[in-house]
């Protein structure tokens, strides 16, 4: 059935994609909705169920998030900064309660208490100049960090001189066979939260034949807490576009698609300002070189779902279908976009690209550990008293990023949620002993993901935390696996009859619950959640033992 739409959708393409014309239409406030969708349904000879189907699944195309004027963040970071009440009544004096709404992790976790209006996201600061308002001029300043600890940094250096640049390209034309021997000296590992080898699923899609392929960045950071992937969208993009021409000249693709989250409207734009510029070096390659080369790009922008990160649902979103998440194998490096060989990768682990061709392989691995090589982009929360976005060498001791980069915390802070809303929670204390590498966190029973750091203030109680990430997961769940879609629902109760009405959880009820999650989910969203759950009633006893009671 999929295979069947998939290949209705691919007729149209990617310029008269069916994704952006169902968010055309979904978008529809003057009642036409219906009719647009009809209309769609004939156009690409899809049955109109399907269109509904896909249609409904994105908060952005919902009829509650159309009436409303500006949106405040529910990421974790704005929640445990504590903000929430304080930002809501100003809005609510602002433009009416029944006009705020909510919008997921801005990528704004440096301020602590942002929001989005329209379609630009600003914290509280800019509320305070009347002046700012009335000029309906709501862009924020970004009043944040940039560090490294690295004498070779990978992402913090400016590009000055595009044409030298991209100059890159010549070097490899004759033989782009060197490039993927560089990349795999490297080691370079995903850093979208797998960390799977990058050339691996390089040479799976350069040796597999096909009419066409693609290169698809993954630039819909959803995890709460981490904005690094924001920051090079915005300030560093052209590191991402080589990153992706690269992989295309060693698979062999010449079309790159960019998928953007709907809640980061300035990335979009930074993106479509550099793709111009891309096309212009382009030009020039070609004049200068006789290069025959060209390599187009597509932004999509996101419709407001967690999931769409995850890569196979990300492929649906784009091929216009319900973004559920597919069982894998066969995996997209094969199997991917409208059916073809796809490699779709992380927005950092794009940009380290460049580094590694200009530096070299052994360069770029002789940063990190053993296994973990390279430098990480590290995202700090407002708690801290440098909040920001810091390169980490890979390795580095935890506790160098928290205190001497961060500069500590401006208040007491119990513990730090890790790597999104499925990574670990860290106690204060086991943060000292931990490295940042994929290894020390996953020894140590937690995980690096793509490395924000939330911070869960001493006075927070963490049956709130958890029951945060319970409402998170079943409000994000694609539905396509039961134990995902039913018991993020039955633990969200749980833990929500025990904070509101004190009725105590079987502790033996709710363990069997997270292992049925975790070991019958089809993808981490339902199965990653037992990692900070149990890392919180293991390490937090203390505070959660007296809405438990065990049965056995
Ligand atoms: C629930 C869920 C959400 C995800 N969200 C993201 C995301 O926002 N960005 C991302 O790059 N990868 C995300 N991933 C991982 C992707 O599925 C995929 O592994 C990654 O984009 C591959 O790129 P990499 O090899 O560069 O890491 C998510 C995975 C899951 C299960
Ligand atoms: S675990 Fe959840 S998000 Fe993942 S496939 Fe199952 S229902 Fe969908």
């Amino acid at each position: 059935m999929s295979k069947n739409l998939r290949g209705l959708s691919e007729r149209k393409g990617l310029t008269e994609s069916l994704f952006r014309e169902i968010t055309k239409a979904g978008s529809d406030v003057s009642g036409n909705r219906e009719k647009l969708l009809s209309e769609l349904s004939e156009k690409y000879l899809t049955g109109k169920s399907s269109l509904l189907s896909a249609s409904s699944f994105y908060d952005f195309l919902k009829c509650d998030h159309l009436g409303k004027k500006v949106f405040m963040c529910n990421g974790t970071a704005c929640l445990t900064s504590g903000s929430e009440t304080k930002l809501r009544k100003v809005l609510a004096g602002k433009f009416g309660e029944n006009k705020i709404g909510t919008v997921s992790c801005l990528g704004h976790c440096h301020s602590g208490n942002s929001f989005m209006i329209d379609n630009n996201t600003c914290s509280f600061d800019d509320l305070r100049n009347p002046q700012t308002i009335n000029k309906h001029d709501y862009q924020s300043k970004e009043n944040f960090f940039i560090g490294t600890n690295t004498e070779k940094p990978v992402f913090i250096p400016e590009i000055n001189d595009l044409i030298d640049y991209y100059g890159i390209l010549n070097d490899f034309r004759d033989d782009i066979s060197r490039a993927l021997k560089e990349i795999e000296q490297s080691a370079l590992r995903g850093r979208g939260g797998a960390g799977f080898p990058l050339h691996i699923k390089l040479r799976t899609s350069a040796n597999t034949q096909s009419d066409r392929k693609y290169v698809i960045c993954n630039a819909d950071e959803g995890d709460p807490g981490a904005y690094s992937d924001k920051w090079l969208l915005e300030k560093r993009p052209h590191l991402i576009l080589l990153g992706m021409v690269i992989t295309g000249l060693i698979i062999g693709a010449d079309t790159g698609i960019i998928y953007i989250r709907g809640e980061y409207p300035d990335s979009v734009k930074a993106v479509n300002k550099a793709i111009k510029e891309f096309e212009q070096q382009q030009l020039i390659l070609g004049d200068q070189s006789g290069m025959k080369f060209s390599f187009t790009f597509h932004v999509f922008e996101g419709a407001g779902a967690y999931i769409c990160g995850e890569e196979t649902s990300l492929i649906n979103s784009l091929e216009g279908l319900r973004p559920e998440v597919r069982s894998r194998p066969p995996f997209p490096a094969t199997y991917g976009l409208f059916g073809k060989p796809t490699i779709l990768c992380n927005v950092e682990t794009y940009a380290n690209i460049p580094y590694i061709l200009k530096e070299g392989g052994r360069s770029y691995s002789s940063l990190g550990t053993e296994r973990s090589r390279g430098t990480k982009l590290v995202s700090l929360d407002s708690a801290f008293r440098k909040p920001g976005i810091y390169e980490v060498e890979m390795g580095t001791p935890l506790r160098e990023v928290l205190y001497d980069m961060g500069g500590g915390t401006k208040y007491p802070v119990k513990a730090f949620q890790i790597g999104g809303p499925l990574g670990g929670i860290v106690p204060v204390e086991v943060a000292d002993r931990l490295n940042l590498d994929f290894e020390s966190f996953a020894d140590s029973g937690f995980l690096l993901g793509h490395a924000g750091i939330v911070s869960i203030p001493e006075d927070f109680p963490m049956m709130k935390f958890l029951l945060h990430l319970f409402e998170f997961v079943s409000k994000e769940s694609c539905g396509k696996c039961f134990p995902c879609r039913i018991g993020s629902q039955r633990g969200f109760e749980l833990l929500k009859g025990a904070a509101d009405n004190n009725i105590k959880i079987d502790r033996n009820l709710f363990d069997d619950l997270l292992e049925t999650m975790q070991l019958g989910s089809l993808c981490a969203l339902g199965g990653g959640i037992s990692l900070p759950v149990m890392n919180a009633l293991n390490w937090f006893r203390h505070e959660l033992e007296e809405h438990f009671q065990f049965t056995t």
